[in-house]
């Protein structure tokens, strides 16, 4: 793993290292950047002021949620907020600086998202969100998880979501503040079994840490950093882009209900998966812990949580269709980089929905 500290002082950047996460080891580096604006971003948690041309420079990424540089770098600007970084020796978190970049690539970012999922269903946002969550069918890559994986694939799998499940639902609990009544209580009640329903053993984040332990992977979130695809960083700055902006808490909500309607089938057959491969048994304890929750999870947000919202602030009702087709839809562009890097096509569903 390059040091990123060294990187910085040479001002060089690395090209992105791929493959599986790295081996259990010493503390972890700052992540390598891999092109300019992670670099750039790198430069400025370090204390350097904002670059000249910067807005410029976002322009140029051709499509910024499938670009590894330019999602590095926003999962970068937001880390502060998240954990310190290794070696970092000063707060960043609001620098103005930090924040001033970071604004430029949000604005890139938001409106690629908009571009990707086009125009929005129409009608009672409930209602919307049931249809767009209620196919009853599990994704192609969860059925190729149970039935198929190979074990290489299921730990490559387990490692690249790593950079989210180490932190399970720690972007949401920044919309808690920024909801009020019923939702407030709802997102509360959700959030609180997430966070192991007062047992710290029972986190969920902590569940997922056990399964990478047992596999002898890391348990810090920064170990992986280098091997991320560009669609995985994209997958978990949708959730902190739309939870750190107020404005935007109803995609924040609508993204959590889309996340927990589309979970429970698919986890049963990934706990499938890690038996079918006799992994350890915390990897399918993860991931059975999520099928009864995440039946009940998807009820909560969807009606308690959104359902509420959109009662109390009915003109969050198309953002919260945007925050769940978003999530739906950064969701299929990860799926697509994993059979990429498998080699493999996704398998037809509709057998498996009979
Ligand atoms: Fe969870
Ligand atoms: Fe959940």
């Amino acid at each position: 793993m390059v040091n990123a500290i060294a990187q910085h002082e040479q001002g060089a950047a690395a090209p992105p290292e791929t493959g599986a996460a790295a081996p259990a080891g010493p503390a972890p580096a700052l992540p390598p950047s891999c092109g300019p604006i992670s670099a750039q971003v790198l430069g400025t948690l370090f204390g350097d002021g904002p670059p000249a041309g910067w807005c410029a420079l976002v322009e140029t990424v051709g499509d910024p949620l499938t670009d590894l540089d330019f999602q590095l770098g926003l999962w970068l600007s937001y880390e502060p907020h998240y954990a310190d970084l290794p070696g970092l020796d000063r707060d960043p978190e609001w620098d103005p600086a930090l924040l001033s970049l970071r604004a430029a690539l949000e604005e890139r970012f938001e409106r690629a998202l908009r571009d990707l999922v086009g125009e929005l269903p129409t009608g009672d946002p409930v209602a919307v969100l049931r249809r767009l969550t209620g196919s009853g069918r599990p994704s192609p890559l969860a059925l190729h998880l149970g039935r198929d994986a190979s074990r290489e694939q299921f730990i490559d799998y387990l490692a690249q979501r790593a950079v989210y499940h180490l932190r399970e639902s720690d972007p949401q609990s920044f919309t808690l503040p920024r909801v009020t009544g019923a939702a407030k209580t709802a997102l509360a009640e959700l959030q609180y079994d997430e966070y192991g329903a007062g047992r710290p053993e029972r986190l969920h984040s902590r569940l997922y840490a056990n399964a990478l332990t047992a596999l002898d992977l890391p348990a810090d979130v920064h170990d992986y950093l280098p091997g991320v695809e560009a669609t995985v960083f994209t997958t978990v700055n949708t959730m902190s882009f739309f939870a750190l902006h107020r404005s935007l808490r109803g995609a924040a909500m609508g993204h959590l209900a889309a996340f927990e309607a589309t979970s429970s089938l698919p986890c049963r057959l990934i706990a499938t998966g890690a038996h079918r491969l006799g992994l350890p048994p915390a990897v399918a304890a993860y991931f059975e812990e999520h099928v009864e929750a995440d039946s009940v999870h998807e009820q909560v947000a969807i009606d308690d949580i959104c359902g509420a919202l959109v009662r109390a602030e009915p003109l969050l009702g198309p953002d919260v269709v945007f925050g769940a087709a978003a999530c739906l839809a950064v969701d299929e562009l990860a799926a697509q980089a994993f059979w990429a890097r498998w080699n493999a096509d996704p398998e037809p569903t509709g057998e498996a929905a009979s």
